[in-house]
């Protein structure tokens, strides 16, 4: 496919964080957007220009009805709250993979050009070297991640059996406006926007990527109009490697310089002294760092955004929509 204007797109989960900025690029692009999602994310976005459906991946017919004249499928539904997805495993499945197979099979009947899949590093689980390449041995921490992979799977076997254009991109941790998760980053920023100190676990050394949603978008459209990266997945990760420490370190400066983090060092499970609610991870990952060469060969992308600036973005999105984000965050 050479150009996406004049194209029909079809996004699922456009309604969440990533789906919607996704639309909105789509949209500026002069694509027809429709948009498919459940609703079931906290913070519902809004798009102007784009049709909206309400409903689950999980409906295969509605999936096939909404899919028809479709000549781009971007698949961003999917649930990725962990926790969730520890507590009720089948529910996760359900969405992450059955629902993915609905969406390859009404892309199959629809014809489309290109289905995009939204995958994840989670996949990898404990590093094994870093930077971790698209080769890393697969040992997800969390059942999230076996279903993302399992997503991606079944993307390469529709190219492979069915000649269906797919590629898979595997994000590290998108960040930026919209973001709604209780994850460091947010939660240090949070913290600050209310006077507080950041709560650092542990020593704070380990090492995470974070790739700016702007980024992300981008390798989106380069992926929907390249057709040698069919059947493939590529890694899509940020700029450098971020510490913890190092998040707390910016975020301060750019919020309240005067602010300075605290350490804790709560059991894997239990809840932070300093933030109550917030428990650790029982499974925390080693050093964490995506290799993103194969995107920069295949697609001639790279992460432009770097932390500083990234950062500052979210802090202003945050101070305008601190009602929603109070909401939706963890802790
Ligand atoms: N945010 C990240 O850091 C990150 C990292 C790696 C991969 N991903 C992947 O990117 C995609 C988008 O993530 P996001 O950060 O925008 O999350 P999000 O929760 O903001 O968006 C997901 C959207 O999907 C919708 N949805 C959930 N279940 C659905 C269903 N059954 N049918 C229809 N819609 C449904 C939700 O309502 C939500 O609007 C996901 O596939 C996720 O696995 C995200």
């Amino acid at each position: 496919m050479t150009d996406i204007k004049g194209r029909t797109v079809l996004v699922t989960g456009g309604r969440g964080f990533i789906g919607a900025h996704v639309a909105r690029r789509y949209i500026a692009e002069g694509a027809r957007v429709v948009l498919l999602d459940d609703l079931s994310s906290p913070n519902p976005v809004t798009i102007e220009g784009a049709r909206f459906v309400e409903g689950s991946v999980k409906d295969a017919k509605l999936v096939e009805d909404v899919a028809e004249g479709a000549d781009v499928i971007s698949h961003q539904a999917a649930v990725l709250d962990m926790f969730k997805g520890i507590d009720d495993k089948v529910a996760e499945l359900d969405v992450n993979v059955v629902g993915t197979i609905n969406v390859l099979n009404a892309a199959l009947k629809a014809g489309v050009k290109k289905v995009v899949y939204a995958s994840s590093c989670g996949m990898y689980g404990q590093s094994e070297y870093i930077p971790q390449d698209e080769k890393h041995p697969k040992n997800p921490a969390w059942p999230y991640g076996i279903t993302k992979y399992a997503g991606e799977l079944y993307c390469q076997l529709y190219t492979r059996l069915h000649d269906l254009p797919t590629v898979s991109l595997r994000y590290s941790e998108v960040y930026g406006p919209g973001e709604w998760y209780g994850r460091v980053m947010t939660l240090f920023i949070k913290r600050l926007l209310e006077g507080k100190p950041p709560v650092i676990f542990g020593g704070g050394k380990l090492l995470r990527d974070y790739v700016f949603i702007d980024d992300v978008v981008e390798a989106n459209v380069l992926a929907t109009l390249n057709d040698d990266v069919n059947g493939m997945a590529l890694n899509i990760g940020g700029p450098e490697p971020l510490s913890a420490a190092r998040i707390a370190e910016l975020a301060c400066a750019i919020v309240d310089p005067s602010i300075k983090p605290v350490h804790d060092d709560p059991a894997p499970g239990t809840s932070s002294v300093h933030q109550p609610g917030r428990r650790r991870l029982v499974h925390e990952l080693n050093d964490f760092v995506l290799d993103s060469s194969l995107a920069r060969q295949r697609l001639g992308w790279q992460p432009k955004v770097l932390p500083e600036e990234g950062i500052r973005r979210e802090v202003e999105w945050v101070k305008k929509h601190k009602g929603l984000w109070d909401v939706a965050a963890r802790v």
